[in-house]
């Protein structure tokens, strides 16, 4: 039975990927990022691909405060259920705090946790109403722990998975039908490095590093089995039941070398 996904920042990257994934079960899509090229290119690429697809693009700035409302009155006006809400858009930002630009940091906020909360709060109404829905959230795995020199990246990160989880158990007490996915993904090669000015970051070489392709399958995966939380890298899925018996000390420690490697001065 083919449902409906909505995933934000489905024009590039993990959103891309997992799209792809949807489309190529039959699902309709509904792709909502910024607007520009890398929409136009993902459409073009997706008719394309799949021909008689039936997609939907919503460009849209979720970072604008009416963002999150004018998606719903989109998805509204065109009669589309949104039966799974993919919340993946999200940037970065690196560096020593003080640094920073406060307004991009100010954005990001918007966008990572924001935006995430108030599309979560519009549709999970309507699937609670139908008993029927699927929501994920693309964390990171910076949120489990904290992140010198990606303090707020990190933190916005660590909202996400602690909502996603929280979520999942509410509507689990609840014997509701509606699932929640938390993934939390390592880092990856894809426009965020770009985006965030990490093209010198040691963190997309390390020993943590996957791929799109990867991460999108583990994903797909993870929806497929209603999974509470993927961790889409085998290593650290595996490691990660020892890594929470460490001291917090050591975890930031891990992270604190990675990320001050090549810092931008
Ligand atoms: N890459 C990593 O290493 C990594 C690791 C862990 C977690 N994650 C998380 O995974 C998610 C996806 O990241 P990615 O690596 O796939 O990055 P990406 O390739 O840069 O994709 C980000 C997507 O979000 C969209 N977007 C950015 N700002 C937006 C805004 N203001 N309003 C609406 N859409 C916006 C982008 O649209 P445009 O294409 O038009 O810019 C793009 O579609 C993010 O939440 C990120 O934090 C990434």
């Amino acid at each position: 039975m083919p449902e409906t996904f909505l995933i934000t920042g489905g024009s590039s990257g993990i959103g891309l990927a997992l799209a792809h994934h949807a489309a190529k079960a039959g699902h309709r899509l509904i792709l909502a990022a910024l607007p520009g090229q890398e929409l136009e290119d993902a459409e073009r690429s997706f008719r394309a691909s799949y021909p008689g697809i039936d997609l939907h693009l919503c460009p849209t700035d979720l970072t604008r405060p009416k963002g999150p409302d004018e998606v719903y009155a989109f998805t509204q006006s065109r009669h589309l259920d949104v039966d799974v809400l993919v919340n993946n858009a999200g940037v970065g930002t690196w560096g020593r705090l003080h640094t920073l630009d406060p307004e991009k940091e100010v954005k990001m906020i918007e966008l990572n946790i924001l935006a995430l909360y108030k599309l979560t709060r519009l549709y999970l109404t309507p699937m609670q109403e139908r008993q029927a829905g699927h929501i994920l959230f693309i964390a990171s795995i910076a949120a489990f722990q904290p992140n010198p020199y990606m303090a707020t990246y990190g933190a916005t990160k660590a909202f996400v998975r602690s909502f996603g989880l929280a979520l999942y158990h509410e509507l689990k007490d609840q014997g509701s039908a509606v699932r929640v996915t938390t993934v939390c993904p390592p880092a990856i090669p894809t426009a965020f490095q770009r985006v965030a000015g990490m093209e010198r970051s040691a963190l997309f070489s390390g020993w943590l590093a996957s791929d799109v392709a990867s991460v999108a399958a583990a994903v797909w995966k993870g929806y497929q089995q209603k999974s509470p939380q993927v961790i889409p890298s085998r290593l650290l899925s595996f490691l990660q039941p020892f890594i929470r018996l460490l001291p917090e000390s050591w975890s930031i420690w891990m992270a604190r070398r990675t990320l001050r490697q090549n810092l931008p001065e």
